[in-house]
C-alpha cells in the first residue's frame, strides 16, 4: 500500500531530530530508571525521590508506582517557579464566546488568583485528600480552581458542563465530593447553559456536599440556598494573597476524571501527582516543540482529559502561554478559529478531527480570508483523522507550512503516547506514527497471540509509563479487571490498530462497546440504560455508525412496551429524554423502532449484526443461523433509518 509521506522539516537546534528521537526511545526501554531520573529534572521537587519505576501488570504483584518517595507540589511547578523569570508573561489568555471578549492573566496574576482561591477552599473546610467537583465553563477561574485544589492537596473531579444533572449527581456521589464549584451560567455559541440550576438539581441527591461555590460569569439570576451556597467574589473578600503549597507525595492523588466504559457506570480514572505531571510536562514540550514566548491554543474543554493535560497542566508547567476558549468553532461564523488565531497571534493549534471536518465542509474561503501567518504547528486528538481531513488541515489551514502532530492517547494514559515529533518524524496522513519514549505498544490477536511486523490487531502496552492512571476511584478490582485481565500481563487499550511495514501505528477505532462521538467517549451501555429508563421502552440496543462530521454517530434500536405505538413524536421524545438523562452528546443520531432484537437462543443480543445494519453493510450479515428468530433481522434491515 503506498501512503503519501510528508517529510519532517528541520527544526531549531533545540528541536528533537530523528536521530535523537530514536536514541531517546531506545534508552527509555533499556534503562528506564536512568532515563526517567534525568527527565524528572524538568520538575521542581521538594524532596528528591530515590525510587523510579516500580510496576507490574501481573495479578500476583500488580502495582503501578513511579518516583514514590519523592515530594512535590503541582501548583508550585505550574506557577511559582516561573515567577522569577516570567512573572509578567501571559500565562492564560481567556477568549470568551464573543470574539474579542478576552482577558489575560500573567503568571503573577495567576499566582495571586490561585492562592486566594486556595484560601477560600481552606475557609470552607476543604483539606488534603478531600474531593472537589468542578462544573464550570472555560473561564480563567476554572484553571485557578484546579490549581487551587492542587495547592492544598484536594483532589479535583471535573464534570463537563454538557452533562445533565443526573450525570453530575452520579459523579459527585461516586467520589463523595464535599464541595461543588460552578458558575451561574455558561455561554456557548450565543446560548446560556444553566450550570447553577443543574447543580441545584444534582446536589439535592448528594448528601456529601457541604457547600456550593458559585462564580459569577453571566450575572444571570440564580437561586442561592442559605448556608450551602456561597458566591466566590464574596468569599474572596478579605482572604490573603499567599497560600503555601502543600508538600505532596508523588503517588498522592491529583485528580479523578470520569470516563465511559463498556458498562453503564462511568469509571473514575485516578491520576497521581509526580508521574502525571512529568508526563504532561515532557510530552507538551516534545510533541509541540514549544518555544519560549509562543502562543499555544488547545480548543478542548477542561471537562475532558485533553483540557486537563494540554490546556492547563502541560502548558503551565512549561511556562507557556495557553489560550482558554469559552466558545465554539462555528460561532459567530465558520471563520471563528482563524479570526481568533490572527487576533491573538497563535503559533500552535491543537484541535479535534470532528472540528476540522465540520469546518472543511463550509469551504476554504472561511479560512483563506484570514492570514494565519502566525501558525507554526498543528495538532489533532481524540479520534482517527481521515486522510482527506488531514490533507485539508495541512494544505488549507497550515498553508502547507505546518507539520501536523496526530496524537493518540486516552483519559487513562494521562498524556500523549503515540505521536509524531514535528521535526523528527516523517508524516503519513491518518497515522499517529510512532510511540514516544517509555511507550511500548504491542499488537495481539483476539486470543492474545503477539503479532510482529506489519500486522493488525488489538493495541496493548506492555509496560508502565510515569503518566498512566493508577486506579479507578474506589474500585481497584475493576481497574485490574477492565484493563489487565483480557491479555494477562498487558494493559489493553480497547483500540484496534494496524502497524505498517515502516513501524507506523494506525489506530482503527474502539473494539469494545465504546463509541467515539466527536472525539468524546460514550459507552453504548450508558445510552441503553437511559433509554430503558423511559416508561414506554422495553428494551434498547445501541451501536456506533459512521458519521461524516462526528466520526461516529449513535444508532439506537428501541423496542417499545406492548401497546405503545411508534411515532415521530415518540422518536423526538426519546432523543430528548436521553439528552436530559445524560447530556446532548449522548442523543441518538438515528433511532429505529425495532419490534424485536436479534438474539441468540440463550438471549444474548447479537451486536455484530446490529452494527452491520447501522453501517448499512447489510450484504454481509454473516451467520444468522444461531439466532432464536432469524426473521427479526429482515425486519430490521427493511426498516433501517438514515437519520432522525
Ligand atoms: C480514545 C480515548 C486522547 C484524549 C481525548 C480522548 C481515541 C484518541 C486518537 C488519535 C485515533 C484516537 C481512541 C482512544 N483516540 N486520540 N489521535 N487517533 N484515535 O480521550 O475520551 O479517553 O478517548 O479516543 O479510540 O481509545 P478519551
Amino acid at each position: 500500500m503506498s501512503d503519501s509521506v510528508y517529510p519532517a522539516p528541520a527544526g531549531t537546534e533545540n528541536s528533537i531530530d530523528a536521530a535523537r528521537a530514536a536514541a531517546a526511545w531506545q534508552r527509555s526501554v533499556e534503562d528506564p530508571d536512568g532515563y526517567w531520573r534525568e527527565e524528572a529534572r524538568r520538575l521542581d521537587w521538594i524532596e528528591p525521590f530515590t525510587q523510579v519505576k516500580d510496576s507490574s501488570f501481573h495479578e500476583a504483584a500488580f502495582r503501578i508506582r513511579c518516583f514514590a518517595d519523592g515530594v512535590l507540589n503541582v501548583s508550585a511547578n505550574c506557577v511559582d517557579r516561573h515567577l522569577e523569570t516570567r512573572g509578567d508573561q501571559s500565562a492564560i489568555i481567556w477568549e470568551g464566546d464573543q470574539p474579542g471578549e478576552t482577558k489575560t492573566l500573567t503568571y503573577r496574576e495567576l499566582h495571586r488568583d490561585m492562592c486566594r482561591f486556595a484560601n477560600v477552599l481552606k475557609s470552607l473546610g476543604v483539606a488534603k485528600g478531600d474531593r472537589v467537583t468542578l462544573y464550570l465553563p472555560m473561564i480563567a477561574e476554572a484553571a485557578a480552581a484546579m490549581l487551587a485544589c492542587t495547592r492544598i492537596g484536594a483532589i479535583h473531579s471535573i464534570v463537563f458542563g454538557g452533562f445533565s444533572p443526573d450525570s453530575l449527581a452520579n459523579r459527585i456521589q461516586d467520589c463523595d465530593s464535599k464541595l461543588v464549584i460552578c458558575a451561574d451560567e455558561g455561554c456557548r455559541g450565543g446560548k446560556r447553559i444553566p450550570l447553577k440550576a443543574n447543580v441545584d438539581k444534582a446536589v439535592a441527591h448528594c448528601p456529601s456536599v457541604e457547600h456550593v461555590l458559585v462564580i459569577r460569569r453571566t450575572g444571570g439570576n440564580v437561586a442561592m440556598t442559605e448556608g450551602r451556597d456561597i458566591w466566590l467574589h464574596e468569599a474572596l473578600d478579605g482572604v490573603g494573597d499567599e497560600c503555601a503549597p502543600e508538600p505532596m507525595s508523588a503517588e498522592d492523588p491529583l485528580f479523578i476524571l470520569y470516563t465511559s466504559g463498556s458498562t453503564g457506570k462511568p469509571k473514575g480514572v485516578l491520576h497521581t501527582t509526580g508521574g502525571y505531571l512529568l508526563w504532561v510536562t515532557k510530552t507538551f514540550s516534545d510533541v509541540f516543540d514549544y518555544r519560549d514566548g509562543e502562543i499555544y491554543w488547545c480548543t478542548a474543554d477542561i471537562g475532558w482529559v485533553t483540557g486537563h493535560s494540554y490546556v492547563v497542566y502541560g502548558p503551565l508547567a512549561n511556562g507557556a502561554t495557553t489560550v482558554m476558549f469559552d466558545g465554539v468553532p462555528n460561532y459567530p461564523d465558520h471563520g471563528r478559529l482563524w479570526e481568533t488565531i490572527d487576533r491573538l497571534g497563535v503559533n500552535i493549534l491543537y484541535t479535534a478531527p470532528t472540528a476540522i471536518r465540520a469546518l472543511m465542509r463550509e469551504g476554504d474561503d472561511w479560512v483563506t480570508r484570514h492570514d494565519r501567518g502566525s501558525l507554526r504547528l498543528l495538532g489533532t486528538v481524540g479520534e482517527p483523522i481521515n486522510p482527506e481531513a488531514w490533507t485539508w488541515y495541512h494544505r488549507v489551514v497550515g498553508g502547507g507550512r505546518c507539520p501536523i502532530v496526530d496524537t493518540w492517547w486516552q483519559t487513562e494514559t494521562g498524556g500523549i503516547l503515540i505521536s509524531p515529533l514535528p521535526y523528527a518524524t516523517d508524516l503519513k496522513p491518518g497515522s499517529a506514527t510512532k510511540p514516544l519514549p517509555g511507550v511500548q505498544p504491542q499488537l495481539v490477536d483476539a486470543e492474545g497471540k503477539v503479532l510482529d511486523g506489519a500486522a493488525e490487531g488489538n493495541l496493548c502496552l506492555t509496560d508502565s509509563w510515569p503518566g498512566m492512571m493508577r486506579t479507578l476511584w474506589g474500585d481497584h478490582d475493576r481497574f485490574f479487571q477492565t484493563y489487565f485481565s483480557t491479555y494477562p500481563g498487558k494493559y489493553f487499550t480497547g483500540d484496534g490498530c494496524r502497524r505498517d511495514e515502516d513501524g507506523y501505528y494506525w489506530i482503527t477505532g474502539r473494539v469494545d462497546d465504546v463509541i467515539n462521538v466527536s472525539g468524546h467517549r460514550m459507552g453504548t451501555a450508558e445510552v441503553e440504560s437511559a433509554l430503558v429508563a423511559h416508561a414506554k421502552v422495553a428494551e434498547a440496543a445501541v451501536v456506533g455508525m459512521p458519521h461524516e462530521v462526528k466520526g461516529q454517530g449513535i444508532y439506537a434500536y428501541v423496542t417499545l412496551n406492548s401497546g405503545v405505538e411508534p411515532s415521530e413524536d415518540l422518536r423526538t421524545e426519546l432523543r430528548q429524554w436521553v439528552r436530559g438523562e445524560i447530556g446532548p452528546i449522548a442523543s441518538p443520531d438515528a433511532l429505529q423502532f425495532a419490534p424485536g432484537l436479534p438474539k441468540t437462543r440463550s438471549g444474548k443480543i447479537m451486536r455484530r449484526i446490529l452494527r452491520k445494519i447501522a453501517e448499512n453493510d447489510t450484504g454481509s450479515l454473516g451467520d444468522t443461523s444461531t439466532l432464536a428468530d432469524p426473521s427479526v433481522v429482515d425486519t430490521l434491515v427493511a426498516e433501517r433509518v438514515e437519520h432522525g
